[in-house]
């Protein structure tokens, strides 16, 4: 018997840097996927101010009844008042968005983990401390494809971009892989990337798919990545899955349209493979007839 599961990942929407316009197209683009999860992997605010939470919430209300999980990115925090900074780091993420640090949830064989990569002591590079890293032991046995999410990125397709990985990433890999992570999920760099860990990392013992997305809303996009979020369909069919990553960018018409496909298979419970599939899916740009 097989069991597939829709995700939606969107990532570093900096409510404050985007548009009325831009937010009714994503919200409306959203519920029509009909995923089954949407997961917001941080930076949901650009300065932690009660208003852009209060806006965060606003949109993830209007997705109606989609599950949501979320984490915190180093935006959420607040930067200038330091005595909120070190007293209250997580207030509005909780209070306002209300979402709870390090959640923990189970769909049939997906579970999904949500730790919170960001720190009171730390600006811009994140760390998974032991508190987050010992959660992954904790793993159903009945969960079959198990996600892992954080705001910092394992990986990055960019030289420029080393500073932002997780710090201590190559030393936590291993109990990633002991802990059988089928799936890393995180945002930060707002270029979003579909790859095996085994493209960065040597020796890895079980490589597993990283997945990226960029800023789904912001104005702070970089100049080769618009605008996009991830849809992710995961099918499990016995111990095998199929994993399949559509990227969609949003266009200078105000629509979020299908990228890039990336697939990825598991064989058995431990063996991912290189991904069997990565090709454009925008269709080409019509011509002018000449004359
Ligand atoms: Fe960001
Ligand atoms: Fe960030």
């Amino acid at each position: 018997m097989s069991e597939s599961f829709r995700i939606v990942h969107i990532s570093d929407p900096h409510f404050g840097t985007t548009t009325t316009e831009k937010i009714t197209v994503l919200s409306k683009t959203i519920r029509d996927l009909s995923a089954n999860l949407v997961v917001l992997s941080g930076d949901i605010t650009q300065r932690a101010r009660r208003e852009q939470f209060i806006a965060a919430r606003s949109f993830c209300d209007s997705l109606g009844s989609i599950p949501i999980m979320a984490v915190p990115g180093n935006h959420d925090i607040p930067l200038y008042n330091m005595l909120a900074r070190l007293l209250y780091p997580y207030f509005g993420f909780i209070h306002y968005l209300k979402f709870p640090l390090n959640e923990r949830k189970r769909f049939g064989a997906v579970e999904v983990l949500a730790l919170n990569s960001t720190g009171r002591f730390r600006v811009v590079q994140g760390e998974l401390h032991r508190r987050e890293l010992n959660k992954l032991t904790e793993f159903s046995p009945a969960a079959k494809f198990r996600i892992v999410m954080c705001h910092h990125p394992m990986d990055c397709p960019k030289g420029s971009d080393e500073k932002n990985i997780l710090k201590c990433a190559a030393n936590d890999l291993p109990r990633f892989e002991d802990a059988k992570v089928d799936l890393v999920l995180g945002g930060h760099i707002h270029d979003p990337l579909a790859r095996l860990s085994s493209m960065r990392y040597n020796g890895t013992h079980r490589p597993m798919p990283i997945v990226l997305a960029g800023t789904c809303l912001s104005s702070r996009t970089r100049s080769d990545a618009p605008n996009s979020f991830n849809l992710i369909d995961v099918c499990i069919k016995d111990d095998d899955v199929e994993l399949d990553v559509t990227r969609y960018d949003l266009t200078t018409q105000e629509t979020y349209v299908p990228l890039t496909e990336t697939q990825f298979q598991r064989k058995g419970r431990d063996q991912w493979l290189s991904k069997v599939k990565n090709e454009s899916l925008m269709l080409p740009q019509p011509t002018d007839a000449p004359g």
